[in-house]
This record gives C-alpha cells, sequence and structure tokens, in this order.
C-alpha cells in the first residue's frame, strides 16, 4: 500500500522510495468500470453527482495502483455559472451554447460565487477522502486562464485557436479583462477545494502551447502569476502545460511548486531550465501505451535515466491516457516507474 506520504514529498523535492506516479485521464474511457458507471450518467450528469464523481475518481487508484488519485471532473465547469452553455456531445467533445466573441460579452459576465455554483465539486472532494481513507492523496484542478478562454471564446476544441488569437491582437484590454475575471473564479475555486481536503492542487494549460513565446510572456505570464500568487500555500500546485518546450523557462517563471513537461523535450535539460528548487513532472508520449509491452518498461528506464534520480519528479504522461490505450499496458507503466525507480 502507498501512503499519501511519497508523492507529497516528492513535490517538496525529498527522498522517496521510488518515483511517484499519476495519469491524466485515469478516470477515462479506457477503463471498463469507468464506461460502466458512464452508462448509468450523462458526462456533465456523473460531474454533478457526487457518489458517482468519488466512485470513479478512486476506480483508477484500485485498478492501477497510482500515487494520487485525481478528482473527476473537467476543466470547463466553471464555463457554466458564466452562463456560457456547456454541453458535452457524445463523440465531439465539449460545446459552449453562447461563446465570447466581444468585449461587451465579458463586460457582461455575471460574478461567480463558487460555493454556490460548484458546491458539488467540493462534495466530491469530501466523498472521494473519506473513501480514500489515506491511502493515497487527492489531486483538484483546474484550467489555466488561458485554456479556458480558449474554449469559451471558440465555442469548443480547435486545432489552430485562430478565433481566439484574434480576439487577444483586437481586443487586447478586454482579452485581460477575461483572463484577470478567469483568475478570480479559478483561485476561489482551487482554494476551495483545498478547504474541503484536496492535498494539492494542477493547473492545466493544455493548449498554450500554441501561443509564441512573446505573447505569452505579454499575454498570459503576469495572469499565472497573479493565479500562482492567490493560491492556498498549504499544499502543492503543479503548473501542467503541452507544447510549451520552447519556453519552459517561463512557464516555470509563471509558477508552480511542480512544473509539467510533455515529450516533446528531454526532460533532463528542461529540469535544468526549470531550476533545481522545483520539482518536476512528466514526460512520457501517451502514444507509448498503445506499443508493446517490452518497449513501455524501455521509454520509463530512459525517462529514469535522464532524470538522474534526482529526488523531485513526479512520473507523469505529457497528454493524458488515449481511450484506445490497453488496460494492461497502463497497469505495466505504473510497474515499471516502481519497480525501475525503487531505492
Ligand atoms: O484524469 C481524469 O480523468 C480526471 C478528470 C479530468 C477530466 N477532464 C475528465 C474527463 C480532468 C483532469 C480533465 C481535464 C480537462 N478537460 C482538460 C485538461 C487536460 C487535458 O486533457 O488537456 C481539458 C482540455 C478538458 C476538456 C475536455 N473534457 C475535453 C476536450 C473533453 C473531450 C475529450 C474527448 O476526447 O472527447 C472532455 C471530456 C472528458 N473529461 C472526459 C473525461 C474522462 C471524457 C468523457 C467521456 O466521454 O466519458
Amino acid at each position: 500500500m502507498t501512503s499519501a506520504a511519497p508523492f507529497l514529498l516528492a513535490c517538496r523535492r525529498q527522498p522517496t522510495p521510488y518515483t511517484p506516479v499519476w495519469l491524466m485521464r485515469q478516470a477515462g474511457r479506457f477503463l471498463p468500470e469507468y464506461r460502466a458507471v458512464r452508462e448509468r450518467h450523462s458526462f456533465l450528469g456523473l460531474c454533478k453527482s457526487p457518489s458517482a464523481a468519488a466512485e470513479v475518481t478512486v476506480q483508477p487508484v484500485e485498478r492501477l495502483g497510482v500515487d494520487a488519485a485525481i478528482l473527476f471532473a473537467d476543466i470547463l465547469l466553471v464555463l457554466e455559472p458564466l452562463g456560457l452553455g456547456l454541453e458535452f456531445n457524445p463523440g465531439d467533445g465539449p460545446s459552449l451554447a453562447h461563446p465570447i466573441r466581444s468585449a461587451e460579452q465579458v463586460r457582461r459576465l455575471p460574478r461567480v460565487d463558487v460555493a454556490d455554483a460548484l458546491g458539488f465539486v467540493f462534495e466530491t472532494v469530501r466523498v472521494v477522502k473519506s473513501a480514500l481513507a489515506g491511502r493515497v492523496p487527492l489531486i483538484g484542478f483546474a484550467g489555466a486562464p488561458f485554456t479556458v478562454a480558449a474554449y469559451a471564446i471558440e465555442g469548443g476544441g480547435s486545432r489552430s485557436y485562430e478565433t481566439t488569437k484574434r480576439f487577444l491582437y483586437e481586443e487586447p484590454e478586454a482579452w485581460n479583462e477575461l483572463l484577470a475575471r478567469l483568475v478570480d473564479v479559478t483561485a476561489d475555486y482551487l482554494n476551495a477545494q483545498v478547504a474541503a481536503g484536496a492535498e494539492a492542487v494542477q493547473v492545466f494549460d493544455s493548449w498554450v502551447g500554441h501561443l509564441a513565446p512573446a505573447d505569452y510572456a505579454r499575454a498570459i505570464l503576469p495572469h499565472m502569476q497573479r493565479l500562482f500568487g492567490r493560491l492556498d500555500r498549504r499544499v502543492p500546485a503543479i503548473h501542467f502545460s503541452t507544447g510549451t518546450g520552447g519556453y519552459v523557462e517561463l512557464i516555470a517563471q509563471a509558477g508552480g511548486d511542480v512544473v509539467g513537461v510533455d515529450w516533446r523535450v528531454p526532460i533532463g535539460s528542461a529540469w535544468e531550465r526549470v531550476g533545481s528548487e522545483r520539482a518536476i513532472q512528466g514526460n512520457l508520449d501517451p502514444a507509448v501505451l498503445l506499443g508493446p509491452r517490452r518497449e513501455i518498461a524501455g521509454r520509463v528506464k530512459d525517462i529514469l535515466g535522464e532524470v538522474g534520480g534526482r529526488p523531485g519528479h513526479v512520473f507523469n504522461l505529457g497528454h493524458g491516457v488515449l481511450p484506445t490505450t490497453p488496460v494492461d499496458n497502463v497497469l505495466a507503466l505504473v510497474d515499471a516507474v516502481h519497480e525501475l525507480s525503487a531505492r
């Protein structure tokens, strides 16, 4: 049995018996027991049912032996109380009925009382904590302002983020106001997750790597610094992003006790750029889990070799588990990380 301690200690760069591992989309379509629960609920219905959301949060801890549970929720839940009309359509992901396209819409966004609007998430945290009974820590999370704004402006997913970028260039003041509003609601939301019992928080900036470094520095970095500055310091904060290997230094400067990197950048040199006082998270390509099992242990060995046994590494995929991934391959990954990093 793993305890909460190794993961949290790793975040603070203390020695651990092995490298802790957790994965994104632990509760995802690759787990049959998740699909079974999901058959009885719509995606949003599942997020809003604390008992069912808690059940799927705990499933991967039991099935996979990961060292942390990640709360079952979604980064887009904050857009519903902001009045954007959030929907998840089977097969084609999230969509928003009222995307933001003007400065006027930003000015008219309502104030959100998170306790009121997102109380079901905090209730899920409490149910999960009691079900976990201290076996592993619980990671709460939220989307970063850029990634959430990108969904709010595009009205759903995007390949190129051109509507978002046009808004950023054409309406710099409204852009800053939108991000400032998202920082406020996100800080309240994460701090309320911590108050309910989350032992770490993770900020997902999944799509920010589409921006040039100069645009990140100008239009995103100050908002991220304000967000991290407002977070409850009692728990570690993980700063996740993808495609940002070209400006890891800026991501580190933006904040977080743990900085995530994806597979497009070598983790050893990324850690040097982040700075040795910070912990690092990463960075296996999730597609490796679609390949033969003998390859998986080899790739794990490569990453652990690059890290060189320095404490403060949290093993993770660079992005979410792909829905077609065989469960046995995920199990092989978790076992390989634990075995190959045992000290
Ligand atoms: O790891 C976990 O399972 C924890 C819960 C979690 C979900 N979403 C559940 C979910 C977390 C941490 C997220 C974060 C999230 N949501 C992100 C950031 C991380 C990332 O993946 O980059 C983003 C960008 C979203 C937005 C989102 N939610 C998208 C784009 C989709 C559709 C994905 C697809 O492939 O169709 C979702 C739905 C979603 N969120 C699923 C899960 C398990 C799949 C829902 C289902 O059909 O059952």
